[in-house]
């Protein structure tokens, strides 16, 4: 099996090894870099994970390395194809992923610049909360082309609003196709006019107030477990869909996916990041999917489009 190529992850925490682990578990790259702040802790948990490596049976190596402020330590990230962005606070109960705005500001502007000295070609996945504004920030602060940085939401979105539909319907996972577009946060559209189950449009088999009960705890998903684990977020399935963004894009797959990524002109919306469906390869966002919506989902996503867009403008001065 022939591995190519490099990935690193920015931030330690669950989310961050875990989104490590998995991408080494696929045993499709040569290395995985994870980084953190705290002194040890990417370099503790990199060991653990190669000591996996006899019994998963992978050959990727993950390098642990810390880094300053000043930037010294991300020389461990050079050459990366792709780097992801997890850094920052996640919430605590009771909060939204607005309150974490001006903090994660801080972090993640840095952490931007710092990837487009030592990885100047790398396609960045952000995934640090508010999301789509830390997105348009990562891309605000790197100066990359649009099209290499993009936001991890819709993927998850769109597996938890599955994963309602399939525990309700008893059916199983893979038998139910839904779509989740807009913000990863108040403003999300989950599209039920695009959700079915074994190809038969879910309106056929959930009456319609059942169908919005879902759609309402999809967009709440990742409140819902912040409530229950009282401290950090959700991470398991967040880190499953950061790694398959990643994974797209380093084996150039054109795979479609919702991803938070810059739109211009598709569903009449320009210059913004918003969660659409959208081609990965190689180069990051190939192309933006438009799929056709009902009247209703399409005033969503403007409103949504909207809203990010007044708080991206914010935070362009931070
Ligand atoms: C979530 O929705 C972490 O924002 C992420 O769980």
């Amino acid at each position: 099996m022939s591995r190519q190529g490099k990935v690193s992850v920015i931030g330690s925490g669950f989310y961050g090894s875990t989104t490590a682990q998995r991408i080494a578990e696929y045993d499709i790259v040569e290395e995985v870099v994870l980084t953190d702040i705290l002194e040890g802790k990417p370099e503790g948990l990199a060991l653990d994970m190669n000591q996996s490596r006899p019994i998963e049976g992978f050959e990727t190596r993950v390098t642990g390395a810390t880094t300053h402020a000043d930037g010294t330590g991300y020389e461990a990230i050079a050459g990366s194809q792709v780097v992801v962005i997890t850094a920052g606070l996640p919430r605590k109960p009771g909060m939204s992923r607005m309150d974490l705005l001006e903090v994660n500001a801080g972090i993640v502007g840095g952490i931007a610049e710092h990837i487009a000295v030592h990885a100047p070609e790398a396609v960045i996945i952000v995934v640090s909360n508010p999301l789509d504004e830390m997105t348009a920030l990562a891309q605000l602060r790197s100066k990359f082309p649009h099209q290499r940085v993009m936001g991890q939401a819709g993927m998850l979105d769109t597996a938890r609003f599955t994963h309602f539909v399939a525990e309700t319907l008893k059916v199983p996972v893979s038998s139910v196709r839904t779509l989740t577009l807009g913000s990863h946060g108040d403003t999300m559209v989950p599209v039920p006019s695009r959700c079915t189950v074994d190809g038969e449009p879910l309106a056929r088999l959930l009456p319609a107030e059942k169908i919005e009960e879902l759609v309402v705890r999809t967009r709440n998903g990742g409140a819902e477990i912040v409530g229950l684990l009282k401290t950090g977020s959700a991470y398991y399935a967040p880190s499953a869909a950061a790694a398959r963004m990643a994974r797209a894009v380093i084996e150039d797959s054109g795979a479609v996916m919702p991803v938070c990524a810059w739109v211009t002109g598709e569903y009449g919306i320009s210059d913004v990041y918003l969660g659409v469906e959208a081609k990965l390869g190689r180069a990051g966002v190939e192309s933006v999917i438009e799929t056709e919506l009902t009247d209703a989902e399409t005033a969503a996503l403007h409103e949504a489009a909207e809203a990010v867009r007044s708080k991206q403008a914010d935070v362009a001065h931070m």
